[in-house]
């Protein structure tokens, strides 16, 4: 898909990524609606993309998402492309997850795009065009230890996103699911980046992630899995996930001290 002259909303838009990928997109000639619930970060990031629009809003609600999505629709006119990229993350061992956060993770992750895309699919099938575009992780193909919360919510959206392109298979609405492995940006707590620099985790820098993304949409890609080893150990947990269990147990190990709070 060209995205040069299309209208694209894009969530999370002031985040690590978000802010990125709003600039890249502006620069091969889209035009946007960027939401965020970090108001005062979304309305600098604004002010750097002159023509944009800013939507501040909470997506963790049926009824925030509803409002966010009649907001864009007015100040585009219309919709070409929904990505859903706010998303939030939680480093812990399970029996310390706040029950809240579970929640609230599971509609932020989850939910949100699935409103989104709910609220927004009736305009697309009315113009017989579209795309959504879910950013969901490596941890939505391989359960990861210490973000069980969060590899629950990515696994769902994985989910989500190949069903839906499946019902829409026969239509000109696309849905791409990107995973990328970890990225440097503001969503990794003190403590994920050192049980990564513990554990040699890979981190890419968040404008690769943003290339590849809007690559893939140029591309039509159904879904990209970033990064080598990660990208073959997706397909490894499918076919043997015993040895990927294995693979990871001492990593495991030091990330528990990590995600306790004892290293
Ligand atoms: N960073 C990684 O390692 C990594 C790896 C793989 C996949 N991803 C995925 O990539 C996406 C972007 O991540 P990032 O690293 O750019 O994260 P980030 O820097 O934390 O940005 C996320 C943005 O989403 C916003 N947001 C959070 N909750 C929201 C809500 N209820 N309503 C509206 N906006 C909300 C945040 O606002 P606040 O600042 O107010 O919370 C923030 O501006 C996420 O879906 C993430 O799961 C990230």
């Amino acid at each position: 898909m060209e995205i040069k002259g299309k209208r694209v909303v894009l969530t999370g838009a002031a985040g690590g990524m978000g802010r990125l990928l709003a600039k890249a997109l502006q620069d091969k000639g889209a035009t946007l609606a960027l939401v965020d619930a970090n108001a005062d970060a979304l309305h600098q990031v604004a002010e750097g993309l002159p023509g944009s629009h800013p939507v501040a809003g909470d997506l963790s609600s049926a009824e925030g998402c509803r409002i966010a999505c009649d907001e864009c629709l007015e100040l585009l006119g219309g919709i070409d492309v929904l990505i859903n990229l706010a998303g939030i993350n939680s480093f812990t061992a399970y029996e310390d997850e706040d029950p809240g956060k579970i929640e609230l993770m599971m509609r932020v992750n989850l939910l949100a795009p699935m409103w989104l895309a709910r609220a927004i699919l009736p305009s697309m099938q009315a113009q017989n065009s579209g795309r959504i575009v879910n950013v969901g992780s490596i941890f939505g193909s391989i359960g990861f230890a210490y973000f069980t919360t969060y590899s629950t919510t990515k696994f769902a959206l994985r989910g989500f996103s190949e069903a839906l392109r499946r019902e829409l298979a026969d239509t000109n609405i696309k849905v791409t699911y990107i995973a990328p492995r970890a990225v440097k940006t503001p969503m990794n707590s003190d403590a994920v980046m050192k049980m990564g620099e513990a554990t040699k985790m890979n981190m890419d820098a968040p404008d690769d992630v943003v290339q590849k993304t809007i690559e893939a949409i140029n591309n039509d890609r159904k879904d990209i899995y970033f990064g080598f080893p990660e990208a073959l150990f997706v397909r490894i947990n499918v076919l043997f996930p015993r040895l990927v269990d294995k693979a990871l147990a001492a990593q495991n190990r030091i990330a528990r001290k990590f995600a306790k709070g004892e290293a």
